[in-house]
């Protein structure tokens, strides 16, 4: 995206890359769109994508790759130790993080199992701006619990705030008091935080909690993965950094963490994960880990070829332009939506738009899953999937009882470079038909609920038989149309 003004006045955000590789697409009728829902047990991840028009589920791993990226892929090194892919990946982690050591892993939470298995004791309590799925699974698995400790305009759905991925700074310092340093993990910042709509912290904020983590010797560990979004939001949003090159903010982050992991599917633009530190003794201690989990310490469970894009993909992360483009296209939609006076979250942030379902089907009961009723809705009546982020995503506790998410969010993610701006306007539509038709939307129940990160593996029935009415009330209003 660039900085072009239209003449027509109209904010429209344009591409600063062409299409060179496409993949078909299939639009099926809303009948089979309602028969394949069933089949998938009303389960978003369960579909089949011969059966989904715009795949809005995730950005991890879906990425589109450039030319570069692609030809990158042709020189890797296979061998099993010592191969100069590995060597050229950890040069360029090297020179975007300045960190001296680094550990390669297959995607995100493998990064997490290692983080998890070195730091966190049982009883041992790991602080952060906010969690995310895999994250506090491995956490609890391992013993530990979660501490959130967001602004208080993290929690709330609309607002102006900038950065409502900041931590009470405060409330941090009180909270390790309180519990005891040695009682504390770590400090986990969460880049673009994913469950909260993709919200940036800002610099000054990380800068503030190292100082708190430095005066009671806390690691803190920095998760990356939307680090590409958040970078854009500091340049374009804080003012002691408008100055600064992504390169530049990209160091000052990294100098204010002991460890920083990333899942490279977002990332990088890759398939594969990484953890990098300057500090010996921590890497030593993860170090073990790695031929156990992952594969040996030059290639961590990634194909050589996908290391060679990651390289590839970081350095293409450090040029404003391709970062931009994913926010961009998110503040379109997001701002779209809100014209129509769709519920949205807003300011818009990374990662996709994202759809507050505690209002837009303010009907349904938490207990209903009124963010999984919506994703259900809005796949049968567009073939748009997204991923329900709210009370289906969360676990239950030790005593079976299920938490209620602080949001309800449906998110539909903006995978970089990989839609078209008809495509985001074809959604739109169908997501305003939606909301005025969202009277029909009903609720959803379990039929089968695994124990660990249900939201996955899990088999849903409706509490009503709501989805033929809304078969019936799109045929009356689309007619014959797709
Ligand atoms: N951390 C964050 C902030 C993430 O968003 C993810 C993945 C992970 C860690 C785990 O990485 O998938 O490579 O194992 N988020 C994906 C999503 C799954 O759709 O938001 P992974």
């Amino acid at each position: 995206m660039s900085n072009v003004k239209f003449y027509s006045g109209e904010n429209i955000p344009l591409e600063m890359h062409k299409v060179r590789i496409v993949q078909k697409l299939n639009l099926v009728p809303i009948e089979r769109r309602l028969e394949a829902v069933n089949e998938a047990g009303n389960n978003m991840f369960l579909l089949k994508n011969r059966d989904v028009f715009m795949d809005m589920l995730t950005d991890s791993g879906v990425n589109a790759m450039s030319d570069r990226q692609l030809a990158s892929m042709m020189e890797a090194d296979d061998s099993y130790a010592g191969s100069d892919t590995f060597t050229k990946l950890e040069n360029k982690i090297q020179e975007i993080f300045g960190k001296s050591f680094f550990l390669p892993a297959h995607q995100g939470r493998a990064c997490e199992n290692i983080l998890a298995q070195s730091f966190v004791k049982p009883e041992s309590i790991a602080i952060m701006n906010y969690h995310f799925t895999t994250t506090k699974s491995h956490i609890v698995l391992n013993g530990g619990s979660v501490e959130e400790i967001l602004t208080e305009e993290g929690l709330r759905v609309n607002g102006e705030c900038p950065f409502k991925g900041n931590m009470d700074i405060a409330n941090l310092r009180a909270f390790i008091e309180k519990n005891g340093a040695e009682n504390i993990s770590f400090v986990r910042f969460e880049a673009g935080t994913n469950l909260i709509g993709g919200q940036p912290f800002s610099l000054k904020n990380l800068q503030e909690a190292r100082k708190v983590c430095d005066e009671f010797s806390v690691i803190l560990v920095l998760d990356a993965s939307l680090l590409a979004d958040n970078l854009y939001f500091i340049k374009t949003r804080e003012e002691q950094c408008k100055n600064m090159s992504i390169r530049e903010i990209t160091r000052a982050i990294s100098d204010n963490a002991d460890i920083i992991y990333f899942s490279a599917r977002k990332l990088g633009c890759a398939r594969g994960g990484a953890i990098c530190t300057s500090n010996e003794k921590l890497f030593d201690r993860m170090r073990v880990l790695l031929p156990l989990y992952e594969g040996f310490l030059t290639y961590g469970g990634m194909s050589v070829r996908e290391m060679e894009a990651m390289t590839v993909g970081l350095d293409e992360t450090m040029d404003e332009e391709m970062i931009n483009q994913g926010p961009q296209f998110i503040a379109y939609m997001t701002q779209e939506l809100q014209k129509k006076g769709v519920p949205v979250v807003t300011p818009p942030g990374g990662l996709g738009c994202h759809l507050n379902a505690m209002e837009f089907v303010s009907h349904i009961p938490q207990h209903e899953y009124p963010a999984g009723a919506l994703a259900v809705a809005l796949y049968i009546v567009s073939g748009v999937r997204g991923m329900e982020r709210g009370t289906m995503s969360e676990e239950r506790d030790k005593n079976g009882i299920e938490p209620l998410a602080n949001m309800e969010l449906l998110r539909l993610a903006m995978p970089r470079r990989v839609f078209t701006l008809s495509q985001v306007k074809y959604a739109i539509d169908r997501i305003v038909w939606l909301y005025e038709n969202r009277n029909l939307i009903g609720g959803l129940k379990f039929v089968e609920e695994p124990k660990i990160l249900r939201f996955f593996l899990g088999k849903m029935g409706t509490v009503s038989n709501w989805q033929n009415d809304l078969v019936k009330k799109f045929r009356q209003d689309f007619g014959d149309s797709l």
